[in-house]
């Protein structure tokens, strides 16, 4: 399979490009084909057992951006200005949990595993949530989704980067409100899913103010 030969001072020069844009230019929207490329990305990230349990809402509808706000105190700008703003959903326990029928479902469906592998495979994932991730609340197994979610995040920004294509991660809302809204005007079965983040996509309306601040490598790395 052929691979990119992209070179590493161009991805690096993509990852000082993105920066958490705060305006977008409202009138600059990214094509389908775009927006298609940057979802991809979120479908072939990797996940915890490759059970990808997320979910993605692209919300386009004037209305329902406008219904976020609210809830959402560090969206205002980008529901405005963003071409695409989307929501990224994680799966909770009723879809995670070992047993869950999404679970044999992946399996079965999805990768098409015979009947020992499943049965091979759902053992050590049972005993993956049960005895080394100690997973055995609801909120635990959100959050161990959310982690993979995030996953799909970090691609979704890094893929448009190299495309010149902007973007802004948020986490600025109030996840209860949040999830009430989305159960009632957004058809989200709520019990099956929880906000993770939300993420705006477009071009930004002006260069970030500041340069990046970041600490040094050596810093945040130790080598034994
Ligand atoms: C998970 C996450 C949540 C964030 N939430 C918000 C947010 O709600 N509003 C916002 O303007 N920026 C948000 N940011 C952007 C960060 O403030 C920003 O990434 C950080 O300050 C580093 O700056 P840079 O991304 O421009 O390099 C978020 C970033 C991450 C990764």
């Amino acid at each position: 399979m052929k691979t990119s030969n992209i070179s590493k001072e161009d991805i690096l020069n993509a990852f000082n490009f993105r920066h958490a844009t705060k305006e977008f230019d409202a009138t600059k929207k990214l094509s389908k084909d775009d927006i298609d490329f940057v979802l991809k990305t979120a479908n072939l990230s990797p996940s915890s057992f490759g059970f990808e349990p997320w979910h993605f809402i692209v919300v386009q509808d004037q209305e329902l951006r406008e219904l976020l706000k609210p809830v959402a105190w560090g969206a205002p700008v980008k529901l405005d200005t963003a071409s695409h703003f989307i929501l990224g959903l994680s799966m909770k326990a009723p879809m995670t949990k070992w047993n869950a029928d999404y679970i044999m479902h992946m399996m079965k469906d999805i990768k098409q595993f015979p009947k020992d592998v499943i049965e091979m495979y759902t053992d050590f994932y049972k005993n993956f949530q049960e005895t080394d991730f100690d997973l055995d609340t609801d909120k635990k197994l959100f959050d161990w989704a959310s982690k993979q979610t995030y996953i799909a995040l970090a691609n979704m920004m890094t893929a448009a980067a190299l495309h010149g294509i902007d973007s802004c991660p948020i986490e600025g809302f109030h996840q209860e409100k949040a999830e009430a809204l989305l159960q009632e005007k957004f058809g989200v079965d709520t019990a099956k899913y929880g906000l993770s983040y939300m993420v705006a996509f477009g071009h930004r309306k002006a260069d970030p103010e500041h340069p990046k601040t970041r600490r040094n490598t050596e810093d945040i790395v130790t080598w034994k």
